[in-house]
């Protein structure tokens, strides 16, 4: 009886391991092209490394792109607006960390030459 448990606890946990394994992590390498001030290239993979869950900047683990939420129509002052959420999210980590592009926009945003 005491090995069919561990037994079990041993599949539940290669079980949890096979589903970690098969998330979708999303693109390593984001290239963030709607804004005419340039294209942000995002390092999808390497803030991933460096952030402990992936809900720091997904709210759920839905994963939908913020713009199916955030919009460029929504109203100035509503901190869903695509530009303001974008922004805070990005900005407030850099920050709080005291690492990441901060102030100048050209350390984000690169103008196609
Ligand atoms: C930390 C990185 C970062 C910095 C610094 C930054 N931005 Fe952005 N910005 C972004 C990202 C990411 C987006 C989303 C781009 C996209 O979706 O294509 C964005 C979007 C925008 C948009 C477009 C919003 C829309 O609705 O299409 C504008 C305008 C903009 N930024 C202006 C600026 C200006 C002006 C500065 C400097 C004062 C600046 N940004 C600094 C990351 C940054
Ligand atoms: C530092 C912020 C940040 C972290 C941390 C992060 N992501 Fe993302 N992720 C983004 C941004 C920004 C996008 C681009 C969304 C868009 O295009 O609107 C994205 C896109 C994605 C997409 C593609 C969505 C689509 O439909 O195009 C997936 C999947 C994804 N992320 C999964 C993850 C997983 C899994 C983790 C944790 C291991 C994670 N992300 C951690 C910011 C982050
Ligand atoms: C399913 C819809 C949905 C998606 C997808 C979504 N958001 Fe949001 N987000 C919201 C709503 C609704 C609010 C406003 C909440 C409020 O008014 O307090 C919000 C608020 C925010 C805020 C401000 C409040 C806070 O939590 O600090 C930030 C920053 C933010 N979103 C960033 C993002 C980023 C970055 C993505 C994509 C990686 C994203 N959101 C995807 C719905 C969404
Ligand atoms: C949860 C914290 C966090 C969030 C959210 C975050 N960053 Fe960062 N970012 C970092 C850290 C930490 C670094 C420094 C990495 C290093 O020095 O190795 C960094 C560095 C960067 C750099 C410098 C080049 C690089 O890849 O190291 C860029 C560009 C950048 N971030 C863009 C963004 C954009 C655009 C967003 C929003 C879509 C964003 N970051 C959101 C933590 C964050």
């Amino acid at each position: 009886m005491k090995k069919l448990i561990v037994l079990l606890i041993v599949a539940a946990f290669l079980g949890t391991a096979f589903v970690a394994v098969a998330q979708d992590k999303g693109p390593a390498v984001i290239k963030m092209d709607r804004a005419k001030m340039g294209v942000v290239t995002f390092d999808h993979a390497k803030h991933q490394a460096n952030t402990s869950d992936c809900t720091e900047c997904h709210h759920t683990e839905g994963f939908e792109t913020c713009s199916s939420c955030h919009r460029k129509s929504d109203s100035k002052e509503d901190v869903k607006k695509y530009k303001k959420a974008i922004h805070k999210n990005c900005k407030d980590c850099h920050k709080a960390l005291g690492k990441g592009p901060l102030k100048k926009c050209s350390e984000c945003h690169v103008k196609a030459k």
